[in-house]
């Protein structure tokens, strides 16, 4: 029986877990403790049209349960990706989804038509990332701007194209619906929330970008909320992420509507942690006397 095989928007991923962008990179760091192909999929790390520095450090600061980034999208640009790191990616026998982001509408375009005719199997939409300056966050934060980019975008995309969702919004409602009326054909989220820490002695914040986002299990909550809010709110499938570290958090994620989920900032303490939680939820499934995972999906029972 297979327990977890999930058809994601016409994408067959053998098990829900996704490693989560930014999170592993393009993925060779992590052979040296398993296969890749025992992940569902590896969502890349945000790629632009152009290379990008990314942001100077300190840009990572540790937090009482989750840690904060301002890496800022340091990346080798997108005809690097295509070259270098995907046909290696590819060999890995698993769902390759790669991370576009971009400065403007134009810049967005010119990547995502590069990255969706190249061999990945889907392309992740960031208009959520809160640490750069131009661009990332602010297009998706207001319904007008999201649906002009997620048009524009799709017209290039023949690849299914998920759209990733920041936290850092009132109503995290009406900008999902705006998504899937521009032609989201999936949904992913939460990115980071916007936070800041500071070192008291020398009244200065951790980070040199002043404030990052935050990520790891303090923002679960967050996003099964939201999960939950966008589900009742869409037909898209969703991908939810933030917080997982065990597979009690991505059970919750799923109750909640996701179809799939990622997991990011568990990876850099345990690597191992993707691992633990497909075991976890394909002996819930079981448990459930289901035959997929998928019959468990928006199964919550609200009061
Ligand atoms: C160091 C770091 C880098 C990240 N880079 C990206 C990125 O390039 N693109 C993106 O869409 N999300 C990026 N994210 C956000 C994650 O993909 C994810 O949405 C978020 O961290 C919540 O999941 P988690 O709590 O499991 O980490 C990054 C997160 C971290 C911690």
């Amino acid at each position: 029986m297979n327990f977890l095989e999930t058809v994601f928007c016409g994408v067959t991923l053998k098990n829900p877990v996704v490693a989560a962008s930014g999170a592993y990179g393009f993925g060779r760091d992590y052979t040296d403790f398993y296969a890749l192909e025992a992940l569902g999929g590896i969502s890349c790390k945000g790629t632009t049209f152009a290379p990008r520095l990314g942001n100077p450090p300190p840009r990572i600061a540790e937090t009482a349960a989750g840690i904060l980034n301002s890496v800022g999208l340091q990346n080798p640009g997108a005809a690097h990706f295509i070259e270098y790191d995907l046909p290696w990616l590819r060999a890995q026998n698993t769902v390759i989804i790669a991370n576009a982001a971009g400065s403007s509408v134009e810049d967005y375009v010119e990547n995502v038509a590069l990255l969706a005719a190249a061999d990945v199997d889907m392309i992740e939409l960031n208009i959520s990332c809160p640490n750069v300056k131009e661009g990332g966050v602010a297009f998706g934060t207001s319904c007008a701007s999201v649906e002009k980019i997620v048009s524009a975008v799709k017209k290039v995309c023949p690849k299914p194209l998920m759209v990733k969702l920041s936290p850092n919004v009132t109503n995290i409602v009406p900008i999902a619906q705006a998504a899937e009326a521009a032609g989201a054909d999936a949904l992913s989220l939460i990115n980071t929330l916007t936070g800041m820490k500071i070192d008291v002695a020398h009244r200065r914040p951790i980070l040199h970008n002043n404030t990052g986002g935050l990520s790891g299990a303090a923002v679960l909550p967050i996003a099964v909320r939201m999960v939950w809010e966008v589900r009742r709110a869409t037909q898209l499938p969703i991908m939810g992420m933030g917080g997982v570290t065990q597979w009690q958090n991505a059970a919750e994620l799923i109750l909640a509507g996701a179809n799939a989920i990622q997991m990011g900032t568990a990876i850099f303490a345990d690597p191992y942690a993707p691992l633990k939680v497909i075991y976890g939820l394909a002996e819930w499934v079981e448990r459930e006397g289901c035959n997929n995972i998928s019959e468990l999906s928006g199964q919550v029972r609200p009061w």
